[in-house]
């Protein structure tokens, strides 16, 4: 069994490797600088991770591994130009660096790309892997449309809002692990419960995200901080700061959240984190993230393996989960 150290190498190699060797540079730069630029790797790290539950050969699906790692990079080139973010991963996001047809037309390219390395997949298992990942693309669409909507209203119910990261997050983490499972022909209960297993981790993973957003240190999490306040991300901490603010507290929120002047920007990120520390968001919200954590534990201890054999998984997840990045 490899360590999930040694299995991030082989994978960032494997990805080096990819040849994006067509023209025209201008269409495949922005591709090679997104996937060259680091990023946690943790959806093809959870694919193999999961395969080695069952099989010891994970370099064996590097191809499909990468595929998700690809068609991750190519929701955040959209998902960058959609939330008007300006950093990633420490650098210009690809419609700052470039401009915006770029970010869409090199995103579509890479949407493409992910296929072709899927279909590099075993060839008896490939039509439920594409089956799988096809409608995984499609609720992430759906999740990320959610997203939009919602920063328009001013009524999302928590459970829209864990509807929303459900499908614009988690159902890749889970895609990724449940694909992990089919490829290694794990038993089909195993592979529902590792995809579950997946699901609670993304919800858990998405709300560190937002948390990030707002108490992140911006060198480390290589993003802006304060993007979702700006643009009225409907995130699990406004939805509660909403719910429980006083009669004051709410009427500022509602101003800062009417408030969409640029320049206003940085005093409204500054006022609306001074109200979710005064209204206990912070607290809240590390509840929930370890609320979700805990109950994905559920789902993985149902999958009948040792915990020997399941060690490596369980310490990766753990250290994901406290991760300030
Ligand atoms: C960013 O994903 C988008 C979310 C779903 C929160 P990651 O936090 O996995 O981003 P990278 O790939 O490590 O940069
Ligand atoms: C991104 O959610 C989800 C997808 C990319 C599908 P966010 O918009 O919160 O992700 P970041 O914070 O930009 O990475
Ligand atoms: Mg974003
Ligand atoms: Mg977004
Ligand atoms: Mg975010």
């Amino acid at each position: 069994m490899f360590t999930a150290n040694e299995l991030l190498q082989t994978l960032n190699q494997y990805i080096d490797s990819i040849v994006f060797d067509r023209k025209p540079a201008s269409l495949y730069e922005p591709i090679k600088y997104s996937l060259s630029m680091g990023g946690k790797r943790i959806r093809p790290m959870l694919m193999l991770l999961t395969y080695q539950l069952y099989k010891n050969d994970p370099q064996s699906i590097l191809p499909v591994a990468s595929a998700l790692e690809t068609y991750h990079n190519y929701t955040l080139l959209h998902d960058d130009l959609m939330d008007n973010a300006l950093l990633r991963r420490g650098q210009p996001t690809v419609h700052k660096k470039w401009n915006a047809n770029t970010a869409i037309l090199s995103g579509d390219s890479m949407l493409v790309f992910a296929y072709k390395l899927l279909a590099e997949c075993n060839v008896d298992k490939l039509k439920e892997v594409l089956d799988l990942f096809t409608i995984t693309a499609l609720e992430i669409g759906e999740g990320q449309q959610y997203d939009m909507d919602f920063e328009l209203r001013n009524d999302v119910a928590e459970s829209e809002y864990i509807e929303m990261i459900r499908l614009k997050t988690s159902v890749l983490l889970a895609c990724s692990m449940k694909i992990g499972a089919i490829l290694a022909g794990a038993p089909s209960e195993d592979a529902n419960n590792l995809y579950r297993f997946g699901e609670l981790i993304g919800l858990a993973f998405q709300l560190q995200d937002d948390y990030l957003d707002v108490y992140g240190d911006s060198k480390v999490f290589g993003k802006a901080i304060g993007g979702d306040i700006a643009s009225n991300k409907k995130t699990f901490m406004l939805i509660n700061a909403l719910a429980k603010a006083n009669e004051t507290q709410r009427k500022e929120l509602e101003m800062w959240i009417a408030n969409t002047n640029v320049e206003d920007e940085q005093k409204k990120i500054e006022a609306v984190t001074a109200l979710y520390n005064a209204i206990g968001i912070d607290v809240l919200a590390q509840e929930k993230i370890n609320f979700y954590f805990e109950e994905s534990k559920k789902y993985l201890a149902a999958v009948p393996l040792s915990d020997e054999i399941k060690k490596e998984l369980t310490d990766y997840v753990a250290r994901m989960m406290k991760r300030n990045y």
